[in-house]
């Protein structure tokens, strides 16, 4: 087999594009017969039947056939047509539209990487020609070929094609686009479609064809970077199985991942499979795989593995480009959910630079999109965003804006954006002079976070404060940071909102980070309910982070209830009581767990105590650093 092969590569999707009466599907029905990609014996019934209703033959007939059988429909993918030329395959992306090749675009339902902008001669250059192509401008299609159709109705006059040429160039080119070709046509006569038919001497370019055929190839997906978003994670035996199916780029055993946005990185140990007699060591795009890792790092649903010598960005704003399906107006601070291959991400729109009007592509500067509007925005999450320019890797680079349960809107993200604030604009960070490994050697173990989780009453002080005990006598930097304590400081204006449970782990991770930084292993003891919270916590912790789920049921730790809340709370005392009038999201794949209705505390401690040797411990530190 060979895998250059245009079987066996992706097909091109293109799209025609230009005013409805200067002969896209006329065009189209012309490249499917010239391609020879029509059924046997198809066009011969359309002429036939065009004869029998005393209508003379049209090209577009054969895309009108096609249309009928669509609506019948036959097929189910109601917007694709397919052509296959000596070099490769084509697949023409149809939208009755522009509204709607916007929005298939800008979802992912459709997307277009090259274009045919077909021009009537005759009529020349027309308002919706311009529009067509400022769409392949906003939509960052720069792969362009220009066909001046209905040359015959101008008698194939060179000076008639050379006007046209040179209108459409030098618009063209105030957006920013060089078409590859501009090719004298015409459809309903085969000229230039697949063969010079003689009737344009003066041209020496490509056909229509040649000219699709000379659009370089993109980079096969998996050529692209490596992206693998993490869509479930399943307990197998024992060993952890990390589900997805890979999105661009190829990956094969022994390859370091790092999960983005945590930003922990593992070698992959095996790709495992069913119904295989030999192991698979390697996958590639387009392809679903469940993997083991040599190191139990924390990975979740929504994460995207990728090599560390060509990453994804992580960031909390991206810019881009929104298309707005909802009725109601969007407006700056309106909050959706943005998704990213697996991963939800909640944002609020934060700034709306400018806004284009669907039906007639105007711009304008406003601070609201109506429905079908287009607008460049920036969207701000809570949660570092995972994120790739379009421009530079399609699959990635796109995200649904989801409200309920509802699309709502599509975008394609054009990059990070600014995330320095009005304040912190002038800082710059300045560099310590002592390194985190030199650290390392001098205390004898690595610094990290062991992040207790848990209900109240599960243990955590308990354990937390114990651990500390031990670590300290055999020689470890040890310190805890513990809720009721942080409560009475630095965190004293507080409450226990979603808000201000929110501000308060983010304090307490901050914190945890700077004794990270001085070389510490910090044990942290608090709720921290919201499971958003917690990974916000885990990236600006970093790689040191592991959450420990300090698990013992509501009735368990109610029965306990060793301040007495519990009981307050149920008397309606205490208001958001967690556990009891505020939830708690259990961690979905904790680094480690420790069953405290199960175990006793010298139990769960000695549980602990062999964690941190493991993770930490001194052999662990000199083997990290050489
Ligand atoms: S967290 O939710 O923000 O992580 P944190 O661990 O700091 O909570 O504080 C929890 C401690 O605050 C509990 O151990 C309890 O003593 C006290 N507390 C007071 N009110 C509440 C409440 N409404 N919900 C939970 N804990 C409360």
């Amino acid at each position: 087999m060979n895998p250059r092969d245009p079987a066996r590569q992706p097909p091109l999707p293109i799209v025609i594009v230009g005013h409805v009466d200067h002969g896209k599907s006329t065009l189209v029905g012309r490249l499917l017969h010239e391609t020879g990609s029509l059924p046997d014996g198809r066009v011969e019934q359309i002429r036939a039947d065009s004869r029998k209703r005393g209508m003379p033959f049209e090209w577009s007939f054969v895309m009108d056939a096609l249309q009928v059988e669509r609506d019948q429909g036959i097929t189910v993918d109601t917007t694709q047509i397919w052509f296959s030329t000596a070099k490769r395959r084509y697949v023409i992306i149809d939208a009755p539209g522009h509204k709607e090749f916007l929005k298939n675009m800008v979802t992912g339902a459709a997307a277009a990487e090259a274009a045919v902008l077909v021009i009537d001669a005759q009529q020349g250059i027309s308002e919706q020609t311009r529009r067509h192509a400022f769409l392949l401008h906003l939509l960052g299609i720069s792969r362009v070929a220009i066909a001046v159709n209905k040359l015959d109705l101008v008698d194939y006059g060179e000076e008639r094609f050379a006007a046209v040429e040179a209108g459409i160039r030098h618009y063209l080119d105030g957006l920013g686009i060089a078409p590859t070709a501009v090719i004298p046509v015409s459809a309903r006569h085969g000229e230039n479609i697949a063969t010079a038919g003689g009737r344009t001497p003066w041209y020496a370019g490509p056909t229509v064809i040649e000219a699709l055929d000379a659009f370089p190839d993109r980079a096969a997906p998996a050529d692209q970077p490596l992206r693998f978003p993490v869509q479930d994670l399943y307990k197998f035996d024992e060993r952890r199985l990390i589900v997805g199916r890979i999105a661009g780029g190829r990956l094969k055993v022994g390859d370091t991942l790092r999960f983005l946005p945590g930003g922990g990185e593992a070698r992959i140990a095996s790709i495992e499979s069913w119904n295989r007699d030999t192991p698979q060591i390697s996958a590639a795009a387009g392809q679903s795989v469940a993997l083991t890792l040599d190191d139990e790092i924390f990975v979740e649903r929504g994460h995207v593995a990728v090599h560390p010598d060509r990453p994804a960005t992580a960031t909390h704003a991206v810019t881009a480009r929104l298309f707005w399906l909802a009725a109601d107006t969007l407006t700056a601070g309106s909050r959706l959910s943005l998704r990213i291959g697996t991963a939800d991400y909640e944002v609020a729109v934060e700034a709306i630079h400018r806004v284009i009007d669907s039906q007639d592509l105007g711009q304008a500067e406003a601070d609201r999109i109506e429905r079908n509007g287009v607008a460049d925005v920036v969207l701000r999450s809570r949660a570092k965003m995972v994120v790739d320019a379009f421009a530079e890797s399609p699959a990635s680079g796109r995200g649904v804006l989801v409200r309920g349960h509802r699309i709502v809107g599509g975008c394609i993200i054009q990059g990070p954006a600014e995330v320095t604030t009005k304040e912190n604009r002038n800082l710059t960070a300045v560099a310590h002079a002592v390194g985190g490994e030199e650290r390392t050697r001098a205390y004898g173990h690595a610094a990290g976070v062991l992040w207790l989780t848990g209900l109240s009453g599960s243990g955590k002080s308990t354990l937390a404060m114990a651990l500390e005990r031990q670590l300290f006598d055999r020689g470890y930097g040890v310190y805890v940071l513990d809720g009721d304590n942080m409560r009475g400081g630095l965190c004293r204006d507080l409450g226990f909102s979603d808000g201000d449970r929110a501000e308060n782990i983010r304090r307490v991770a901050e914190t945890a980070r700077l004794f990270v930084d001085a070389g510490f292993v910090v044990i942290s003891a608090f709720i921290s309910p919201s499971r958003e919270d917690r990974n916000r916590a885990r990236e600006i912790i970093g790689p040191g982070f592991n959450e420990v789920y300090v698990k013992a049921g509501l009735d368990v730790c109610e029965g306990r209830d060793p301040k007495g809340l519990y009981a307050k709370a149920r008397a309606g005392e205490i208001a958001s009581f967690t556990g009891i009038s505020a939830p708690y999201e259990e961690p979905l794949v904790p680094d480690l767990t420790v069953d405290t209705a199960d175990l006793s505390i010298h139990q769960s401690l000695a549980r602990l105590t062999h964690y941190v040797e493991n993770r930490f411990g001194r052999e662990t530190a000199l083997g990290a650093t050489g």
